[in-house]
């Protein structure tokens, strides 16, 4: 048996989360593993260190960044306003895969907010998040730990050498459980918001809320603009089609059962769906194949992630 490529992460052993606490309190990145999908993580009190993460990714900088705190008590050194809303879903939903956007404090540089009012901030569940974050005490912002644009990764092996190189080290956390980047709910106005569906169903949310969340561009109340909504995003270097059903010879995911040698079957469920989606799409984008063909998933309850992926990897 031959042994498993080297990824450049390491194991986290506590000298290594140490190693780790050391760079991120020089402004250096680390690649963190999270529960969503790893992250290339700096201090967020430290604009010399977050430009250096918008310079690693090649980020837009009007593109603003999630930050990272490990309790909901922390959460308070960076945003100025925590209504009921908030309250209600970090109980019910912290640590985990949902980010709240709320009016930020003054100490979060504008570097990290791209000069918005407003603060990302998440608690996410991941150990090896956990254990950084609690070490290092500092918030952490971390954007997915790809290059602009590009897959991200949920897989030690997936995390671009590159963007690694950038970094002082990369600690190692397994596959990604939830495998979509966080579903962010944008609370800083007067009606809840959806700004990107993510690894958190709408339906949990509002059923926590007892109310609807808003669209992100609702007629009635005037577009809320999310940055960072690009039409093609989370996309493979080979073009990627839905179908029906995928050609027994073609390069594909499909759903269920592979019908094909090149076929990577994904669960019919969102949760598995969504866990497999990224990893799947790195894979089969490394055959170099001309076209990546995707059945098209169930619509409904727990899909809307998974179809907004694949709606940004298909758009040409
Ligand atoms: O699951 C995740 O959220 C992962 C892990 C690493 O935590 N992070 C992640 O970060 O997906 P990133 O940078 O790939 O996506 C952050 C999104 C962007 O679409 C950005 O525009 C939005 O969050 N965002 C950040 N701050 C915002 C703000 N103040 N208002 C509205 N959107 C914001
Ligand atoms: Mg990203």
């Amino acid at each position: 048996m031959s042994a498993p490529e080297p990824t450049g992460l390491l194991d986290p052993r506590p000298d290594v989360i140490a190693q780790a606490v050391r760079a991120l309190r020089q402004g250096q990145l680390v690649v963190m593993p999270t529960e969503t999908v790893y992250g290339l993580a700096a201090d967020a009190r430290n604009p010399v260190a977050v430009a250096r993460i918008f310079a690693a990714k090649g980020r837009p900088a009007d593109n603003p960044l999630i930050v990272h705190v490990p309790t909901l008590e922390a959460v308070h050194d960076v945003v100025a306003n925590w209504p009921t809303r908030a309250a209600r879903l970090a109980e019910a939903f912290w640590p985990g895969p949902l980010t709240l956007v709320l009016p930020k404090r003054a100490s979060v540089p504008s570097a990290v907010t791209a000069g918005r009012g407003t603060v990302a901030v998440r608690v996410p569940a991941h150990p090896v998040a956990q254990a950084l974050l609690r070490a290092v005490r500092l918030p952490l912002a971390a954007p997915s730990a790809n290059v602009f644009t590009r897959l991200s990764p949920t897989q030690e092996a997936h995390v671009d050498p590159t963007l690694l190189a950038h970094a002082a080290l990369g600690l190692a956390g397994g596959p990604a459980k939830v495998g979509l980047e966080s579903t962010i709910v944008d609370l800083s106005g007067p009606l809840p918001v959806l700004l990107r569906p993510g690894g958190l169903s709408r339906d949990a949310l509002e059923a926590v809320l007892g109310e609807a969340l808003r669209n992100r561009v609702d007629e009635t109340h005037g577009p809320r603009t999310a940055p960072g909504r690009y039409p093609r995003h989370y996309a493979p270097r080979t073009r990627v089609v839905l179908v029906d059903e995928a050609d027994s010879d073609a390069v594909a995911i499909t759903l269920g059962q592979p019908r094909g040698p090149r076929h990577h079957a994904l669960p019919e469920e969102p949760g598995g769906y969504g866990a497999g989606l990224y990893a799947a799409l790195h894979e089969l984008d490394a055959l170099c194949a001309d076209e990546i063909q995707v059945e098209r998933p169930p619509t409904g309850p727990g899909w809307e992630a998974v179809h907004d992926r694949l709606r940004r990897a298909t758009h040409p």
